[in-house]
């Protein structure tokens, strides 16, 4: 494991077995997590976004099955293949109570309608970190204030309900920073949010990032939302990554025919921030037969024969930019040639 890594996927491959047949929901993505650094995961929807992330904390139904590796360096320095846990193993559970800490879309799927915030953000720091009740609400009061929650001290008490949305997306940040995590997976925490709390709440979650220096997977729909909160992303498609590299790189110099298309999607002047109307003609396909060849083959402007008979290889373009497209098949090569 490359010592700058705090996680590194390879061919991770998720699958689920329904009695209409199998879903390929991942089929074979491979990437790093960066100590204190951030990586974005986009794509349209039905992706493999959501099912490729909840792998890593092991969050997949029992008719899941899952392969390839997950390396985790842990806060000793020992590193762990999380793919190897049981999946309700004591090791499993450390790690989502301590180490890797998620933001959901909608945050009634992780705040608990029946408890106060003080009692739902208090449990993680009572059991993780040892406090005392008086100490785990004080805490818990300091955590309200850090996300901007104003009059935290009487709000504590209230139930998730009494919140507004964008105060219950802000109870659930701060219920993931109660961990203390070293990892942040944020799956679209602003899609259900209006424009000016979107804009507000990212800037938040960029904020802490840097402050506590925190490594973090920000997944999104929208490519415009990573463009000034990542600095490298991974482009998915049909539970594949299609291109990856730094962000800048990707904005000006877009390979993959899906990316180019996700960036000329034009944004929506009545919609959410950065919500966008697809200039990507026809919708991901079923993820139960999934192509051999290119998986965006259908749906390519540029499609060749080879495209539906042979899955492109990985080219690199520059040092981190790599694109998986047959257009590109031999750059490589007259790269090198020209170099040599
Ligand atoms: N629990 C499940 N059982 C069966 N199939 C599933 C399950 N969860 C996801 N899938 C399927 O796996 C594929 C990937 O889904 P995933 O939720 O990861 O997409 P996504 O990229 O996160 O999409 P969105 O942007 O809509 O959140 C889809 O085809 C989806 O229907
Ligand atoms: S491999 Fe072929 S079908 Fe796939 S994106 Fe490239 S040109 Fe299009
Ligand atoms: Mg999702």
């Amino acid at each position: 494991m490359n010592p700058k890594n705090i996680l590194e996927v390879r061919d991770l491959v998720v699958k689920f077995k329904l009695s209409e047949g199998i879903v390929h929901a991942v089929n074979g993505v491979s990437y790093d997590v960066p100590e204190g650094k951030s990586i974005g995961i986009v794509g349209e929807s039905g992706c493999g976004k959501t099912v490729s992330s909840y792998a890593l904390n092991r969050l997949l139904p029992p008719y899941a099955t899952l392969s390839g590796q997950i390396l985790f360096r842990q806060q000793d320095g020992n590193i762990i293949d999380i793919a190897k846990l049981k999946p309700e193993g004591r090791e499993i559970r450390a790690i989502r109570g301590r180490d890797i800490a998620m933001i959901f879309q909608e945050p009634m799927t992780s705040l608990s309608p029946v408890h106060t915030i003080c009692n739902q953000i208090s449990e993680a720091l009572i059991l993780f970190q040892g406090m005392t009740k008086k100490q785990a609400r004080n805490r818990t009061i300091e955590l309200l204030k850090l996300v901007g929650i104003p009059q935290a001290e009487r709000r504590v008490d209230e139930y998730p309900f009494q919140f507004s949305g964008g105060m219950r997306q802000r109870a659930m940040i701060a219920m993931a920073l109660a961990r203390n995590p070293r990892v942040l997976i944020a799956d679209e925490p602003t899609t259900a949010l209006d424009v000016t709390l979107q804009a507000q709440v990212l800037s938040l979650i960029q904020d802490l990032q840097n402050r506590f220096n925190l490594s973090m997977i920000l997944i999104t729909h929208a490519l415009g939302v990573v463009a000034h909160m990542v600095e490298t992303v991974n482009i998915m498609y049909l539970g594949r990554i299609v291109e990856t590299g730094p962000t800048m790189e990707i904005f000006e110099e877009p390979l993959h025919p899906y990316t180019q298309g996700l960036l000329q999607s034009i944004p929506k002047l009545t919609g959410r921030l950065g919500e966008r109307v697809s200039s990507i003609p026809g919708s991901v396909p079923s993820a139960y037969d999934i192509p051999k060849g290119c998986p965006f083959e259908a749906r390519c402007k540029h499609r060749m024969e080879i495209c539906r008979e042979e899955m492109p290889k990985p080219v690199t373009v520059g040092s981190e930019h790599t694109v998986y497209c047959h257009l590109y098949t031999g750059r490589e090569a007259a790269r090198d040639a020209a170099n040599a």
